[in-house]
């Protein structure tokens, strides 16, 4: 899907068909394991099928598509990058970490499966994230050599490297008084920001990418992952986590380290809107062939931007 999106019905749409696409490609994956009943699986399902707005795996299929890479080969990168946020959700949850009890409007997964079990789910999703990139169905469509070398970037990303070192500074910072800003974006560009890069530039490299293209689009996905931390850090200080229900998160009672509590909501604000040009400016030698990456960047901020979606049409159009 290489077209323009002109308008938030084609975005919703364009969302919504590639969210369901990853859905069933999930949803297959996870039928595969004979013994399915059991909890573990119940558990590892509720944590990765319902409610998740599928963002990195989107993004992993625009830009592989932006590049000319069929969805079939970037379905397994795509699934596997949702499986390692799916862990990473459930664990932030448990009550060693943020202990909250909702997440995308309903119980969060060790209050309803236990905290063992949550542990557990966590911890078989990335794993088997590594078996799908290095499964036949994967080696098929993409050469070996790369898939090593998509296996060792994802790790890196989800790792202390990345992901998990985002997250112990991040619970470290947290009930602190004097963290700066400089270190709220240290840990951004790790706890989230690792993910969402590596969604684009595992996308990109199936494609085969040329590096100019590897560099703009790696500028673009390490932008909007620190725009991405910071629009949900000003929908939780503002108490808009998900729409109509107020805030989801523990952040405001915890003191954690974000932009909102660091600068205040108006320059995180001004913040995200900086980022969002930078994003933009980056896709612009691409013209309506990115617009699918376009519209993501604009949807991702639109919301903390304006404090509600109205204005998202005149985003879209700008
Ligand atoms: C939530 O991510 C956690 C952060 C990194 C801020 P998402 O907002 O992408 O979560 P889901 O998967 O759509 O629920
Ligand atoms: C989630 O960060 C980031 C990861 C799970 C790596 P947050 O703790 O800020 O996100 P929410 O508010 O629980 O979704
Ligand atoms: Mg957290
Ligand atoms: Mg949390």
């Amino acid at each position: 899907m290489n077209s323009g999106l002109v308008n938030k019905i084609e975005l919703d749409e364009y969302l919504q068909r590639q969210s369901a696409l990853i859905t069933r490609a999930l949803e297959d994956y996870l039928q595969k394991y004979p013994g399915k009943s059991q909890t573990i699986f119940q558990a590892m399902r509720y944590g990765v099928l319902p409610g998740g707005k599928r963002i990195r795996p989107i993004l992993t299929l625009a830009t592989g598509e932006l590049f000319g890479a069929p969805q079939s080969s970037l379905l397994p990168f795509a699934c596997a990058i949702e499986m390692v946020h799916a862990y990473s959700l459930i664990h932030d949850d448990l009550p060693a970490l943020d202990d909250d009890d909702l997440r995308r409007g309903a119980a969060t997964a060790h209050r309803v499966f236990g905290e063992g079990m949550a542990l557990l789910a966590g911890d078989a999703l990335l794993t088997e994230a590594f078996h799908l990139m290095s499964s036949p169905d994967a080696m098929r469509c993409v050469a070996p050599e790369l898939v090593v070398r998509l296996i060792h970037e994802l790790s890196h990303a989800a790792g202390v490297g990345g992901l998990v070192g985002g997250q112990a500074l991040d619970l470290e910072a947290e009930n602190e008084n004097d963290v700066d800003l400089a270190t709220v974006e240290w840990i951004h560009v790790r706890k989230t920001g690792a993910l969402i890069l590596a969604s684009v530039r595992i996308g990109a490299q199936v494609a085969g990418a040329q590096p100019a293209d590897l560099g703009r689009v790696s500028r673009y996905g390490e932008r909007l992952g620190l725009a991405f931390q910071i629009a949900d850090d000003i929908l939780d200080a503002s108490g808009q986590t998900t729409a109509g229900e107020g805030a989801e998160s523990s952040h405001n009672e915890r003191k954690k380290a974000t932009y909102p509590s660091v600068v205040g909501i108006p320059q995180a604000r001004e913040t995200l809107k900086e980022l969002l040009q930078l994003c933009l400016d980056e896709l612009a030698t691409y013209g309506a062939q990115a617009a699918p990456l376009k519209a993501i960047a604009r949807h991702v901020v639109a919301r903390a931007i304006h404090g509600d979606s109205k204005s998202l049409s005149e985003e879209i159009n700008s």
